[in-house]
């Protein structure tokens, strides 16, 4: 049987995007584990330039598609834009609907400031609850991220090492692992 696919969504499309170094760390984190089939997905691969309803045809939005339909849990990795999240992800996330099918989902937030992308994550939540995933109580927050990742990977693992645990044994659960 195939091993149940993790997908890692690097959120942003920015250049010069930092949220990128958080989606490799994590990647790398959860590439030990050998139950689960872990990907990172970047949204500038799926993103479109309008909204593709859900219900409408269209072959810009069948990457996104196959991919939610192969993904049995999601991380989302989201950079925090004036208290809310990329708009690149929205339209992502509007081209789907019945496929989501609560699956689980844990949000990694990022930012420049101290909070580590805790606005953009809530202003997040109404939409994953709107199209039926599954959000799961365990969240990541990578705050002045640009300091953060000057760490070594010692360094990062004293700060997250234990957090990325409890995400990985949440994960696993959800998906009876
Ligand atoms: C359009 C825009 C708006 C931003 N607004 C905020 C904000 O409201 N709060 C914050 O902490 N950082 C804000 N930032 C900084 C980002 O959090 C910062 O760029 C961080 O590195 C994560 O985004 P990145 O992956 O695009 O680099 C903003 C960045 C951009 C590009």
């Amino acid at each position: 049987m195939s091993k149940p696919r993790l997908s890692i969504v690097l959120g942003t499309a920015r250049k010069n995007r930092q949220s990128q170094k958080v989606a490799h760390y994590l990647v790398n984190f959860f590439r030990q584990f050998n139950e689960l089939d872990t990907t990172l997905v970047d949204v500038r691969d799926y993103a479109t330039n309008y909204t593709i309803a859900a219900w409408e045809e269209d072959e810009a939005a069948k990457p996104w598609r196959n991919l939610v339909a192969a993904t049995a849990a999601f991380i989302f990795v989201v950079p925090e834009y004036n208290r809310s999240f990329p708009g690149e992800l929205k339209l992502v996330l509007d081209s789907e609907l019945a496929a989501y099918d609560d699956k689980p989902v844990i949000l990694a937030g990022v930012s420049i400031g101290s909070f580590g992308g805790l606005a953009a994550l809530t202003s997040l939540l109404p939409v994953l609850h709107k199209i039926g995933l599954r959000i799961l109580p365990e969240q990541l927050y990578f705050p002045e991220v640009e300091e953060l990742f000057k760490n070594s990977e010692e360094e990062l693992a004293l700060i997250y090492e234990s957090k990325l645990i409890q995400v990985k044994d949440a994960i696993f659960k959800s998906l009876n692992l």
